[in-house]
């Protein structure tokens, strides 16, 4: 069975995030897509455990995939659950040097796994979850940029913070 392993802060999921993830699915017979527990990030807006309910809301088609949690580093969660690949998405030249040299230090750290490159897909190429969260403070429509079963929960969530 191949595994492969779909890391990130999903802070919150975004489209982009779901189409890598979906992608990821038809290639592999499993998806762990692990969510960072231990995140640097200060300002983060979804704890881990609505990070994972979103996410899980989006993909209950999707039979093969699997919401986790993961701290430290990413390549023992690799190791752990058996995975050969680390999937990512790509959306531009700037994503590029940071998630090279990311790709070179767990390959040093774990030779086993290796680092997949998915191009993301031209329509969420400006897509990142600060830019979701930047325009639902702001009062934008988001609608365009996450899952529908999670739009309006994203939103309420957003406005309820900014009012604190
Ligand atoms: O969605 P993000 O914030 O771009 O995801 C970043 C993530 C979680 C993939 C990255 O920060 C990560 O892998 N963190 C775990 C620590 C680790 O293994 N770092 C690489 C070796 S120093």
């Amino acid at each position: 069975m191949k595994i492969a392993i779909c890391p990130g802060s999903f802070d919150p999921v975004t489209l982009g995030h779901l189409d890598i993830i979906s992608r990821a699915a038809r290639l592999f017979d499993k998806v762990y897509v692990a969510v960072l527990k231990n995140s640097s990030k200060k300002n983060s807006m979804f704890t881990i455990e609505e990070r994972m309910e979103l996410l899980e809301r989006c993909i209950p088609d999707l039979t093969n995939v699997e919401v986790i949690t993961f701290e430290g580093l990413l390549v023992d969660c690799a190791r752990e659950n058996d995975a050969i690949a680390i999937v990512k998405g790509l959306r531009a030249v700037t994503d590029f040097e940071y998630e090279f040299q990311m790709a070179l230090i767990n390959k040093k750290l774990n030779r086993e796994v290796d680092t997949l490159f998915l191009t993301t897909n031209a329509k969420y190429l400006y897509l990142s979850s600060s830019i979701v969260k930047e325009v639902a403070k702001n009062g934008g429509d988001i609608t365009d940029f996450v899952h529908p079963a999670v739009a309006e929960d994203i939103k309420n969530r957003i406005h309820k913070e900014i009012k604190g």
